[in-house]
């Protein structure tokens, strides 16, 4: 996920674009850059770090001109340097770009105008943008077309903006599965990728839809289909938002913006380079023993991996805790062991302290992270990024449903290495991968009022069951650990075969006990913990398939879920957990987005 922003008017371009960086750094904060145009000229000033730092070094607001672009990015296809940050240009310098987006078909875009001998100073799937429009305009294409025909070229997902030196007061811009929306003004026009970085100048504002591409003057905006190129009408809608408010999207909190926005993370996340993909699965498969290591949120998906490794790949694999990789393991791994450390931020010390350990002793390790330049994709031999975007909460939540996504996307390109389920298997469960978004989608449209309900409910409680059978038991430890660490309610998960071998005695009349229970091979199973529990007085709460009506007569409060392959079910089924603890807290008082005593990212052992 990553920041763009444009005016074009009468004032000075660049005051505007440094205050709607500052607003858009949500989006992404590793690097930013801005490009004006005056006098014919691009000027183009870009670094790495905050923006507020990158401003007192580079001085970005004494650009000038009336008309300019700006990026703040968070890094998806190479590292956070100087050079990949956003703009970018053509080999002449006379285009400027800033995307954000993930263009899938950039090494093939990138190899052909290599070859056109194209100079591509960046590791960015972006540049291939510049150079693309660069090489119509060199056939003679005029600008709007070239810029056309360029987006009808790419692959994947864009907002992109641009200025070029051939058209002075004109700001070109298109989007496609990412958001981007027009600032009407006296005067002026602006673009960028939400509200917040328009608000302060207009409340008057066009929202793009997806394959709309717009061209911006000072007094004029048009908005065109990339596909036909002809002209459409949008309407300007007033928006009557404060800034505060528009930053969390009209959500009173950034976790509740973050568990919202998984439909469009998990399309983010579904769109990864497969060539790294293919990598991290050809050196999982030459392990003779593979750990898959994570702390909190990220061991759960670990251990949603390693159900999805063995059975969909046939592969075993054991998830660790990180904390415990060194006193377990450590005396045992060796050249032939492969770890998979997996860790959104990319930064936990003990996840990295397990990869040192590891690394002395030669074995293979590989990452999983949202983090670009993170210490974890400095130590990993191959590592492949989840896209979630910044997470801001503490919770996390879209980032856990991205990387089990990821690890069913690397089970999937290992089971069709190592040939071992049929080809049709293989086709089965990529369609439902791919339709796990919109799943999502419809979770988020039902559940939320029923949960805000039962969050009256749990919130009177004094302690919490969650259980699981198979890879629901990752669903279950992930539901578990939201709803303490947000309303410090406490609460007990393992296997749900295990309750009658000790827990199932702390079971007394009204204790909450969710069962997570898609309809997979362990239905029966649990059909008879859940009347276990029925009988000993437990207040029932059962996660389960809309159409299962005995799962639904059973349960004292049965919450309906959508279809879904089982395996992937730890995605959809989170969700309404995620909302159950996000609910409790705010029942409780608590703030969801800084639970105490905790951090975003745990830098000591
Ligand atoms: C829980 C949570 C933490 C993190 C854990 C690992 O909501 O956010 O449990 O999952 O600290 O962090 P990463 O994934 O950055 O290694």
């Amino acid at each position: 996920m990553c920041g763009i922003v444009g005016y074009v008017g009468t004032e000075n371009a660049a005051p505007i674009l440094l205050r709607a960086l500052r607003r858009l750094e949500y989006r992404g904060y590793d690097s930013a850059g801005a490009a004006t145009l005056y006098g014919g000229v691009v000027f183009i000033k870009k670094d790495t770090g905050r923006v507020e730092e990158i401003n007192a070094r580079l001085k970005l607001e004494s650009m000038p001109g009336a008309i300019g672009i700006a990026h703040t990015r968070w890094a998806t296809h190479g590292a956070p340097t100087t050079i990949n940050a956003h703009p970018h240009t053509d080999c002449t310098g006379s285009i400027a770009i800033v995307h954000n987006g993930v263009i899938e078909n950039y090494l093939a875009l990138k190899k052909e105008l290599l070859d056109l001998d194209h100079a591509l100073a960046s590791r960015t799937d972006s540049e291939v943008i510049a150079h693309l429009i660069e090489e119509y305009l060199k056939k003679g294409v005029e600008l709007k077309e070239a810029f056309r025909k360029t987006l009808l070229r790419l692959e994947g997902s864009y907002a992109v903006a641009l200025v070029s030196s051939q058209s002075p007061d004109t700001i070109l811009a298109a989007r496609r599965e990412a958001p981007l929306i027009i600032g009407v003004g006296k005067g002026f026009n602006m673009i960028a990728s939400d509200i917040t970085a328009l608000l302060d100048m207009t409340g008057e504002m066009v929202f793009l839809h997806d394959g709309d591409m717009a061209i911006l003057t000072p007094d004029s905006y048009r908005v065109y289909r990339i596909d036909t190129g002809e002209a459409v009408e949008r309407p300007v809608k007033t928006v009557d938002l404060t800034i505060e408010m528009a930053e969390k999207h009209g959500y009173p909190h950034f976790m509740l913006k973050e568990i919202f926005e998984q439909p469009e993370t998990l399309r983010n996340s579904l769109r990864l380079q497969i060539e790294y993909v293919d990598l991290l699965a050809e050196l999982l498969d030459k392990g003779r023993v593979i750990y898959l290591v994570g702390a909190g949120t990220s061991y759960n998906a670990c251990i949603a991996g390693s159900y999805l490794f063995s059975q969909i790949a046939r592969l075993s694999t054991f998830p660790v805790i990180a904390s415990e990789f060194i006193p377990n393991y450590g005396a045992s791994i060796g050249v032939d062991t492969v770890i998979l450390a997996v860790s959104q931020s990319g930064e936990t010390a003990d996840v990295l302290s397990a990869l040192e350990y590891a690394r002395m002793r030669a074995c293979t390790i590989l990452g999983i992270t949202n983090t670009v330049g993170s210490t974890l994709t400095r130590v990993a031999r191959a590592y492949v990024l989840q896209n979630s975007g910044p997470e801001i909460g503490v919770a996390a939540t879209k980032t856990f449903t991205s990387q089990v996504l990821v690890l069913a996307k690397i089970a999937l390109r290992l089971a069709r290495l190592r040939g071992k389920i049929a080809q049709y298997e293989i086709d089965e469960f990529n369609s439902w991968m791919e339709k796990v978004p919109s799943i999502v989608h419809d979770v988020l449209e039902r559940v939320e009022e029923p949960i805000k309900k039962l969050a009256e409910r749990i919130a009177e409680s004094r302690v919490v069951f969650m259980l699981g059978r198979g890879v629901s038991y990752s669903t279950a430890l992930e539901g578990r650990l939201k709803l303490m660490e947000l309303s410090y309610i406490p609460c007990i998960t393992y296997p749900a075969g295990e309750s009658k071998h000790g827990p199932i005695s702390v079971i007394e009349n009204g204790v909450p006990v969710v069962f997570i229970a898609p309809p997979d091979e362990y239905r029966k199973l649990n059909i008879g913990s859940i009347m276990e529990m029925k009988a000993r007085g437990a207040y029932t709460i059962v996660l389960g398939d809309s159409s299962d009506q005995d799962l639904k007569q059973l349960a004292d409060h049965y919450i309906e879920m959508p279809k879904i392959h089982p395996l992937l079910s730890p995605i959809p089924y989170t969700i309404p957990l995620q909302l159950l603890a996000y609910y409790t807290a705010v029942v409780k008082g608590y703030d969801p987005d800084k639970p105490r005593n905790l951090a975003k990212s745990i830098t000591v052992p």
